[in-house]
């Protein structure tokens, strides 16, 4: 297997494993921190008057039901994500709201979709885990009808997101292997340089190209600040790995560190990310 062979089979086994199981168990309090962005993403498609769009790394669904809610019988929101038991825990969700959002198990970068079917793609931090984004995004453009637009929401770069590094910078002296996040490789990072997401855009085939920088501010309940740190991000995905004593000094060393985003009963933080909007043509 070539190394971008390898990139794809590891963020597969990721979703379809420790970090799928995480966000599954921690969907409620993920999707109460995120609604900003499905807010944002529920308001273009309505402003776009989309009637069939594609939620792209969908997760558990919280988007794509939310704007399934939106469209109605009038057309059809379809979630596609790689991670079988955050699309399982999607098609459960969608069928306790009753909503008719449909799901799709399947690599956005390669499935084959049906061509020239789609308003609107959208995705909520579902599209930097590529490991050929040209091709990945190309393919999302034969999905979409001529003029169709997409808005992808992704983090800006980790310095301007000092919440999502706190952990792993706090536990660094105690975890000298934890691995390092590397700079344009697949990964929540992975589209921080606009000029770098804006080529890539291009050299898909996507025109009138729009990245705006978007700051939301997020929150949580300080009583699941520890249970978010304890189970999501690289210092969550090794937690269970250790002995319990250092374990138990990682947890005590992290929180300590989350102290200046505590507020009383609540936890907030700026989420520092891009609106990525591009047509597929005029
Ligand atoms: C950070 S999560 C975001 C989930 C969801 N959009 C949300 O906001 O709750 C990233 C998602 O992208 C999915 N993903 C990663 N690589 C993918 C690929 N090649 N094709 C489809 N989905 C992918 C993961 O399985 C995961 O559900």
């Amino acid at each position: 297997m070539d190394i971008k062979g390898q990139a794809a089979a590891d963020q597969a086994a990721l979703w379809n494993g420790p970090a799928g199981r995480a966000w599954v168990e921690a969907q409620a309090l993920l999707d109460q921190i995120l609604k900003p962005f499905e807010d944002l993403l529920v308001n273009a498609v309505a402003v776009e008057s989309a009637r069939r769009v594609l939620d792209v790394g969908c997760g558990t669904g919280s988007t794509t039901v939310a704007v399934a809610r939106l469209i109605g019988a009038q057309g059809q929101c379809v979630g596609v994500d790689v991670s079988e038991p955050m699309i399982s825990a999607a098609r459960a969700r969608a069928e306790r709201e009753g909503t008719p959002a449909r799901f799709v198990c399947a690599d956005a970068q390669t499935h084959a979709f049906e061509p020239a079917s789609v308003d609107l793609i959208m995705s909520r931090f579902g599209v930097m885990f590529f490991d050929d984004v040209v091709q990945a995004f190309a393919n999302l453009r034969r999905a979409a009808r001529a003029g169709a637009a997409c808005r992808f929401v992704a983090w800006r770069s980790a310095t301007e997101n000092p919440f999502m590094i706190t952990a792993e910078r706090a536990a660094a002296p105690l975890l000298p292997n934890l691995p390092a996040r590397r700079p344009d490789a697949p990964g929540q990072f992975a589209f921080a340089d606009q000029r770098r997401v804006q080529r890539l855009l291009e050299d898909s085939g996507w025109t009138a190209i729009e990245i705006q920088p978007i700051d939301a501010e997020c929150s949580l309940p300080e009583k699941e600040l520890l249970p978010y740190l304890t189970r999501l991000g690289p210092v969550g995905m090794i937690l269970p790995e250790l002995d319990e004593t250092t374990r138990a000094q990682v947890i005590e060393t992290v929180r300590a560190a989350f102290e200046p985003f505590v507020h009383g009963d609540d936890v907030r933080f700026t989420a520092a990310c891009w609106m990525i909007g591009a047509r597929n043509g005029a």
